[in-house]
């Protein structure tokens, strides 16, 4: 099939490739005039594990194209997919100048039917106000269909290839049949393709992000009471996550939930709800628990050192929001870097990915090391915020004589508390019982 993508971000990108990955024709557009130079070029855009591969494959095959033209990309496609952003504006709602704009501006050239889709994470109402902003210009066919994505950063490939389900939100059914005729290949192994109206696959998006976050803020607050009762969250998630009905995944306790996603969407909800005077109750403790969850670690570190940080130094494992991703958007780790600093403290950061993120963020704020390990340098204590792979079975040796103190404090409960305390560490974690 013949396929546009409009906006060549992180979606964009990943939807493009994809769809070019299983034979289709894919034309990517964007108005960045460098971005679209550098990926004709070969040159990829974004870090995904596993995508640059796909991207110069298909890119030789002469499969995937970029142009900054939107008429000349839209031209013979017979899918028009719409990966824009829509960044939060003051009041937390989703901006939809992007994908407004955008639309308008296909009404002006649209000369045959075509399906135009939304990709980006939007607001329940958006399908249908796409269709009018189309329809200022353009009296033909057309139909408008909600698609949203739902893929995780560092795994986005597998997750756009083999996805548990996909969601079509569209009323047409000549619309159904070229989406499903699409998805086909995708969802071989049997997993659904499921089709409803255009609203309600809006707001699927929106609950099963917000539901998720919900369920790492639940299990934070356990973690929470497991520290004042003395229990083990380790102990409790795997209790109460091999339950079926609950399920193992996405119970771990931490430093709270970041990126770009869950943020951005259970704040766009709590809006879209107050909107129809609706009060998500739920939600809006999410975020709570959620903003003090990332400075969880704070007091903790306070008290180890008498509430005087000043002067201290402390080495800081993790920058990105989470593992396999250079992407520190609501990063935790960036919340205690400030609490540290405005506390007199200097840090010194490593992470495998995101460190040039950082330096554009920060600048001199922190040190930045070469390695894990040689941020530790005369650090008074070690902090980790990410739970890269690497940090999970580091060389205690190492760790041991580089720090000043014996300290660990762990925002992503990585080391299993028995062996830190055979180790001699004062080790201090999320939900489970400090080792003195
Ligand atoms: C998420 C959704 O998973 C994806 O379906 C959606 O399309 C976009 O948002 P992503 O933001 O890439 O994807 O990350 P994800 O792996 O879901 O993790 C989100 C956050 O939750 C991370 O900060 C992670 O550290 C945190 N998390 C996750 C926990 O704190 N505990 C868990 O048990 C799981």
């Amino acid at each position: 099939m013949k396929i546009a993508v409009i906006g060549t971000g992180y979606v964009g990108l990943v939807t493009g490739t994809c769809f070019a990955e299983t034979g289709n024709n894919v034309i990517c557009v964007d108005i960045d005039v460098t971005k679209v130079q550098k990926l004709t070029n070969g040159e990829i855009t974004i870090y995904e594990p596993g995508l640059e591969k796909l991207f110069l494959r298909n890119l030789k095959e002469d499969r995937l194209n970029f142009t900054t033209d939107l008429t000349e990309g839209i031209k013979d496609a017979e899918i028009i997919f719409l990966a824009l952003p829509t960044p939060p504006g003051e009041d937390g709602s989703a901006d939809l100048k992007y994908i407004l704009g955008v639309s308008e501006e296909l009404g002006k050239i649209l000369t045959d039917y075509k399906v135009i889709v939304d990709k980006s994470t939007v607001p329940v109402g958006t399908a249908a106000k796409v269709k009018a902003a189309i329809e200022k210009n353009y009296k033909g066919e057309f139909d408008v269909v909600s698609n949203p994505e739902f893929l995780r950063e560092g795994v986005a490939v597998d997750d756009f290839m083999k996805p548990d389900r996909v969601v079509i939100g569209a009323s047409s059914e000549r619309a159904r049949n070229v989406m499903g005729q699409l998805y086909a290949p995708f969802v071989r192994q049997g997993n659904p393709v499921i089709y409803m109206d255009e609203k309600s696959a809006e707001l699927t998006k929106y609950a099963a992000n917000s539901f998720l976050a919900t369920k790492i803020s639940f299990m934070n607050e356990i973690a929470q009471l497991c520290e004042l009762l003395g229990a083990d969250v380790d102990q409790v998630r795997k209790g109460v996550g091999s339950d079926e009905r609950i399920g193992r995944r996405f119970l771990f306790p931490g430093i709270g939930y970041g990126g770009s996603c869950f943020p951005k969407d259970v704040q766009a909800l709590v809006k879209s709800s107050v909107e129809v005077n609706y009060d998500f109750q739920i939600l809006n403790a999410v975020m709570d628990v959620n903003e003090k969850q990332k400075l969880h670690l704070m007091p903790k570190i306070n008290a180890y050192f008498n509430n005087d940080l000043k002067g201290k130094h402390f080495a800081l494992w993790g920058l990105a929001f989470k593992p396999n991703t250079d992407d520190i958007r609501e990063a935790p780790a960036l919340y205690m870097i400030d609490e540290l600093v405005k506390a007199g403290a200097t840090v010194s950061v490593f992470d495998p990915e995101a460190m040039n993120n950082v330096k554009k963020l920060l600048g001199d704020k922190v040190e930045y090391a070469e390695n894990q390990y040689a941020a530790l340098n005369n650090a008074d204590a070690l902090i980790i915020a990410t739970e890269w792979n690497e940090f999970r079975t580091p060389d205690f040796l190492k760790i041991v004589t580089s720090l000043k103190n014996k300290v660990i404090f762990d925002g992503r409960n990585l080391f299993e508390t028995k062996a830190i305390k055979e180790l001699g560490f004062h080790y201090e974690s999320v939900g489970r019982a400090t080792v003195n």
